[in-house]
C-alpha cells in the first residue's frame, strides 16, 4: 500500500446510510460510500475492498471478523451494501475501504464506524413513564395561574451506582413528547427535539447515544426533561393541542458494559422520581415560559435530596414499532447577533437580526427576582415600525423568562422555535449589550452541498434566500413555513423544491426519513396525503379533505423517491416505496377511467398562488383538470422508468401504456392544432412541455404561445407554486434563454427580485406578500418564509452554471456540464458536492468576445462537457486547441454545440463568442433536467 508521500489520491467522506459514523441504525445491510480526491486528471477507482471488524483494534490488525469484501472490480463508491457477517442488535462495526486506482496504486481510508440499534422488541426492557399529575396539581395550588393551558414539562431523575467506570455506556431513548437528557448535569446530546416527528400511531423514533465519557465510578444520575412538541402540543392550524395524545411519556435504557464484559442495564421504571421544574410550559407555536425562581440546584446531579419528588406515572407502552432515526438530527447550526437594536419603550427594545430564521433567542440578563423578560417574535415590521405578528395567526410565539435575582443568567428555551427576523424584548432595566442577545438557528443538520454566485448581487441574494428558506423549513420534515400555526410537511411544496433542495444540501437521508412518513400517511385506498406526517384531525374542520390526494401535492409520493434515485443513484428508496407508489397510480386509474384526471381531486389547489392570486381549493376549473392530468401522465412515466430500473419489465410496459393513454386524452382535450392550449396560462404550457405531453411537431409552436403569454404580461411571470419550477428551464431549453434571463432580472411586481428589492431575506409565500401599493396582503395567509417560489435555485445550478445529473445514469458518477452563459451576467459560478465529490463550473466574459469557462470534475467521475457555442478549432483548453485534446472525445451536439466527454480534473476553456448573441444560434432542444 502507498505511503503518504507517494499518494496520488486520498479517500474521505466515509458515510453509512448517508450519515457520518451513525450510532444505533436499524438497517442491517446499510449502504456505505466514500469519495476519492486527487489533483491529477483522470484519476479513477478500478477496484475496492471493504474491511470491517467488531473492534477498532481488530480492524487495525487486519482481523476482519465482520467483513472482508475481497477486491471488487468497479468504480462505484456509493450505495455499496454492507455484507459479511449478519449484523444483530448492538453490533459495532469499524470499517475502512482500500481503493486501487488505474495505475494499480492502492490507498486505504481512515477508519469509520457505525452501530446497530435495538432491532427486536425483546431488546427493550423498559417501562414508559410520565409526569405524575400530582406534581402539576401541587403547583396549581401553590400558584393558581393559567400557565397550565399547555402542559408543564416533567423533570425526571434516576440515581445510578457504577461499581467502576464503564468500558462502554450506551443510552437508548425514545418518547412521546420531546426529550432533553443529562447525565451528571451534562447534556447527553446537542441534538434538539428528540425523538423527531413521525405519525406516533404508526412508528416512534428512538435514538442511541454513546455516553461512556459522562459516567463515573460511584454515584451518577440520569436526568430527563420531557416537553410537548409534535406529540401533544399545538401542531398545524388546529385549535386544539394533543394531536396524538395528551400524556407525554418516555423510555431510557442505559447499558453499562464493564471491563470484565458484564453488562448492567438501567431503565425507566417505577423507581424513577419526577417533579415539575422551572419551565412552566413549552409549546412549538405558543412559546415557552421559564420561572427561574423554581430552579432547584443539583436536581440533575448525584447526591440530591429527592424527598420532595414524586413517583412517576407508569404509562402504557405504545403498540407501534420503535425505529431508529436515520437522518441528520435537528441542531442549532448557526448563531447570529442582532444587526440593530432600537429602544421602543421604557424597558423595551426592538431588534433586527438582518435575517429571517427559524430558532429562538438565547438571552443574558441580570434583573431582580420576579422580573419577567418577554420576547415576542415577528418576520417583518409594520409601517409604523412595530412588530408585525398578524401573520402568525394563532401562534403566540412568545417566550418569557422570569428572573431569579441571583446575578447574571443565560437562558434559552428548550422545546419551542419561532420563525422571525425581528424580536421585541421587554422587561430590561438597561440596554442590552453586545453578546446579551444571540439568535440560535435550528435545522435538521443536512450538510450544505451547493452554492451559487454571479455578478448580480440581487440574484445572489435570491439564491441565498432560497437556501435560508430551506434552512428554516427543513426541520425534521420539509415544512411549508416556520412561523404561523401551520408548519406542516406539505407535499406540493416539497416536490416543487426538492431538486433545488438537493443542490443546496445533502438531503438524501432527510427525504428517506420523510418518505416513510408519507407512506405511513397513505390511505388503504392508495391515496397519498397532502401533508405528512398525517395529523389525526387532518384539517377537516377548515373544510379541507383530510385524506389528501390533491394533484401536484399527493404526486410527491412518486416525485420524491424518483428524484432521490436520480440525484443519489439510490435504488432502495424506489424499491421500498414501490408498492405504495403503485397503489397510488392504481387509485388514480380506478377513479379516472377515461384517461383524464378529473375525478377525486380532493383539495384541488391547482397552481396555488398564481397570478391573479388563486387560493381556491376544492373547486374545479379547466386548468386544474389539465394540471391533474399532466401530473398523472408524469407519474406514469416516472413509474415506467423506475420499473425498468428495478427490473419489473411488465410493470414498465403497463405504466408506459398508461402514460400514452393519458397523453392521448390530454391532447384530445386540451391541445389545439396550432399548438395553443385550451387553457392559456403559463403553467398549462409549462406542464405540457415539461411533461412531454405534446406531439413533437407542436412543441415549438406551444413554446411560441408561452412566449406570447409572457410578452402579453409585459414580460412578467404569472405562475403559482406548480408552474414556477419549470418556467426558466423550459424557456432556456427551448431557445429562449434571453427571456429566462430577462425574467430573472426583473425586479418590478411580480418577479423573483421584487421581494429581494424590498429587503426579503427568505422566499415569500406569495408574489404579493407585500407590495408598495397595498402593503401586507391578507395577513391570514402570508408567510415570508416559504420555499416553493425559490425553486428557481434549480435553474441557477442546472442551466446558468450548467451542472446536472445524466438522466439515464443516475447518481452523478458521470454527469452533465452545460452552462448557458448570457451577457446580462458578467460571470456566474456554481459548486455542487455530488455523491462523488465537488463539481464546479465558473464562466466569465473576459471580454465581450471571449468567454472563459473553468470546470472541476471530481475524481472517479466524468462529465459530458457541453460548450454553449464554438468549434473544436476555436475553443482552447489550457492554451491548447480542443481538437488536439487526446483525453476527450469531441462530438457535435444536436443543437450545433460541442460536447466533450472528460475524465476528472480541473479544466479551463477559452471560448471565442460568436458575433451574434450567443444563445440565438441554438435550435431548441429538450433539457436533461426535465426528463
Ligand atoms: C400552505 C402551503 C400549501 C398550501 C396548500 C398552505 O396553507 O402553507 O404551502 O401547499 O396550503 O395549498
Amino acid at each position: 500500500m502507498a505511503t503518504d508521500s507517494q499518494q496520488s489520491f486520498t479517500l474521505s467522506d466515509l458515510t453509512c446510510e448517508y450519515l457520518v459514523n451513525p450510532l444505533g441504525i436499524d438497517t442491517v445491510q446499510p449502504r456505505l460510500a466514500w469519495r476519492m480526491q486527487s489533483d491529477q486528471r483522470g484519476k479513477r477507482q478500478v477496484a475496492y475492498r471493504i474491511l470491517a471488524a467488531s473492534e477498532a483494534g481488530l480492524l487495525e490488525s487486519g482481523e476482519t471478523d465482520i467483513w472482508d469484501s475481497g477486491w471488487i472490480e468497479g468504480s462505484q463508491s456509493t450505495q455499496i451494501a454492507c455484507e459479511g457477517k449478519a449484523l444483530t442488535s448492538r453490533a459495532n462495526v469499524y470499517w475502512r475501504v482500500v481503493v486501487r486506482d488505474e495505475t494499480g496504486l492502492e490507498v486505504a481510508s481512515g477508519p469509520a464506524f457505525f452501530s446497530i440499534g435495538l432491532l427486536e422488541t425483546s431488546d427493550w426492557n423498559t417501562d414508559w413513564i410520565g409526569l405524575n399529575p400530582e406534581a402539576i396539581a401541587r403547583d396549581k395550588e401553590a400558584s393558581p395561574s393559567d400557565w397550565t393551558t399547555c402542559s408543564s414539562p416533567g423533570y425526571f431523575r434516576k440515581n445510578i451506582t457504577a461499581s467502576a467506570r464503564p468500558k462502554r455506556a450506551i443510552l437508548y431513548a425514545s418518547g412521546r413528547g420531546l426529550l432533553r437528557l443529562r447525565i451528571n448535569r451534562t447534556e447527553v446530546t446537542e441534538d434538539r427535539f428528540l425523538p423527531e416527528w413521525t405519525d406516533y400511531r404508526k412508528r416512534i423514533h428512538y435514538r442511541t447515544f454513546d455516553v461512556t465519557s459522562l459516567l463515573q465510578e460511584g454515584e451518577n444520575v440520569l436526568a430527563a426533561i420531557l416537553g410537548d412538541g409534535w406529540f401533544s402540543g399545538y401542531v398545524g392550524w388546529q385549535e386544539t393541542r394533543g394531536q396524538y395524545g395528551l400524556t407525554n411519556s418516555f423510555i431510557c435504557q442505559l447499558e453499562l458494559e464493564m471491563d470484565d464484559g458484564t453488562v448492567t442495564t438501567v431503565s425507566t421504571d417505577s423507581s424513577w422520581r419526577c417533579n415539575t421544574g422551572p419551565i412552566l410550559f413549552s409549546d412549538f407555536m405558543m412559546g415557552e415560559t421559564c420561572d427561574n425562581r423554581r430552579q432547584v440546584e443539583g436536581w440533575d446531579q448525584p447526591q440530591f435530596d429527592e424527598q420532595d419528588w414524586l413517583p412517576v406515572l407508569e404509562v402504557d407502552q405504545p403498540d407501534v414499532p420503535l425505529v431508529a432515526q436515520q437522518s441528520q438530527p435537528v441542531r442549532v447550526i448557526k448563531e447570529l447577533e442582532p444587526v440593530s437594536i432600537r429602544q421602543t419603550g421604557e424597558d423595551t427594545w426592538l431588534c433586527d437580526l438582518g435575517q429571517n430564521i427559524a430558532g429562538w433567542m438565547r438571552i443574558r440578563v441580570d434583573e431582580p427576582a420576579g422580573k419577567s423578560i418577554v420576547l415576542r417574535h415577528g418576520e417583518r415590521l409594520k409601517a409604523d415600525g412595530s412588530l408585525f405578528t398578524e401573520n402568525l395567526r394563532r401562534a403566540r410565539a412568545t417566550d418569557t423568562y422570569i428572573c431569579d435575582g441571583q446575578g447574571p443568567a443565560t437562558w434559552e428555551p428548550s422545546f419551542t422555535f419561532h420563525g422571525f427576523q425581528y424580536f421585541e424584548i421587554s422587561g430590561l432595566s438597561k440596554a442590552p449589550s453586545s453578546g446579551d442577545l444571540t439568535a440560535c438557528v435550528v435545522q435538521s443538520a443536512t450538510p450544505q452541498s451547493g452554492s451559487f454566485s454571479c455578478s448580480h448581487e440581487g440574484v445572489n441574494r435570491l439564491w441565498l434566500n432560497g437556501l435560508w428558506s430551506q434552512i428554516d423549513n427543513f426541520l425534521s420534515v420539509p415544512t411549508d413555513c416556520p412561523q404561523r400555526d401551520e408548519r406542516l410537511g406539505w407535499m406540493g411544496d416539497a416536490q416543487v423544491f426538492i431538486r433545488t433542495a438537493a443542490f443546496n444540501m445533502d438531503v438524501a437521508a432527510f427525504f428517506t426519513k420523510w418518505m416513510v412518513d408519507v407512506e405511513d400517511a397513505q390511505t388503504e385506498n392508495g391515496i397519498f396525503p397532502d401533508t405528512a406526517p398525517r395529523l389525526p384531525e387532518d384539517g377537516n374542520f377548515i373544510g379541507l379533505d383530510g385524506l389528501g390526494g390533491s394533484p401536484g401535492w399527493a404526486d410527491a409520493g412518486v416525485i420524491i423517491p424518483w428524484t432521490i434515485w436520480k440525484v443519489y443513484g439510490d435504488r432502495r428508496i424506489i424499491e421500498r416505496h414501490w408498492n405504495a407508489m403503485t397503489a397510488w397510480l392504481d387509485y388514480i386509474e380506478r377513479t379516472n377511467p377515461d384517461g383524464l384526471r378529473i375525478n377525486e381531486l380532493a383539495n384541488n389547489y391547482g397552481d396555488w398562488l398564481s397570478i391573479p392570486s388563486d387560493t381556491t381549493f376544492r373547486t374545479h376549473s379547466p386548468l386544474k383538470n389539465l394540471l391533474a392530468t399532466a401530473f398523472w401522465a408524469d407519474d406514469a412515466s416516472k413509474m415506467a422508468e423506475m420499473a425498468r430500473e428495478l427490473g419489473r419489465e411488465e410493470e414498465a410496459v403497463r405504466f408506459e401504456q398508461t402514460f400514452t393513454r393519458v397523453r392521448d386524452a390530454f391532447q384530445e382535450a386540451y391541445v389545439r392544432p396550432d399548438g395553443s392550449l385550451e387553457v392559456d396560462t403559463q403553467t398549462a404550457y409549462l406542464l405540457a412541455l415539461a411533461m412531454d405531453l405534446l406531439p413533437a411537431e407542436l412543441r415549438a409552436k406551444a413554446v411560441g404561445h408561452l412566449v406570447d403569454n409572457i410578452r402579453s404580461l409585459d414580460k412578467h411571470l404569472s405562475t403559482g407554486f406548480i408552474g414556477i419550477r419549470f418556467l426558466n428551464p423550459i424557456l432556456t431549453d427551448y431557445g429562449h434563454a434571453d427571456l429566462a434571463y430577462e425574467l430573472l432580472l426583473k425586479d418590478d411586481y411580480p418577479s423573483w427580485l421584487y421581494p429581494v428589492r424590498h429587503g426579503a431575506t427568505t422566499i415569500w409565500e406569495r408574489w404579493n406578500a407585500w407590495t408598495e401599493e397595498d402593503g401586507f396582503l391578507d395577513a391570514h395567509m402570508n408567510s415570508f418564509n416559504h420555499y416553493s417560489l425559490g425553486s428557481i435555485g434549480e435553474w441557477l445550478y442546472s442551466h446558468v452554471a450548467g451542472i446536472n445529473y445524466k438522466p439515464n445514469e443516475p447518481g452523478f458518477q458521470t454527469f452533465i456540464l452545460k452552462p448557458h452563459p448570457h451577457p446580462s451576467l458578467q460571470w456566474a459560478e456554481g459548486e455542487y458536492t455530488s455523491p462523488y465529490g465537488r463539481i464546479r463550473s465558473h464562466w466569465r466574459y473576459v471580454e465581450d468576445t471571449l468567454l472563459e469557462w473553468s470546470v472541476e470534475i471530481p475524481a472517479n467521475s466524468s462529465a459530458d462537457v457541453c460548450f454553449p457555442w464554438g468549434t473544436a478549432e476555436l475553443i482552447t483548453e489550457s492554451g491548447q486547441p480542443l481538437k488536439d485534446d487526446a483525453e476527450g472525445k469531441v462530438t457535435e451536439q444536436a443543437d450545433g454545440g460541442l460536447t466533450v466527454h472528460l475524465p476528472s480534473g480541473h479544466y479551463t476553456f477559452r471560448i471565442p463568442c460568436e458575433p451574434d448573441h450567443p444563445d440565438k444560434n441554438h435550435e431548441p432542444h429538450i433539457s436533461h433536467l426535465l426528463d
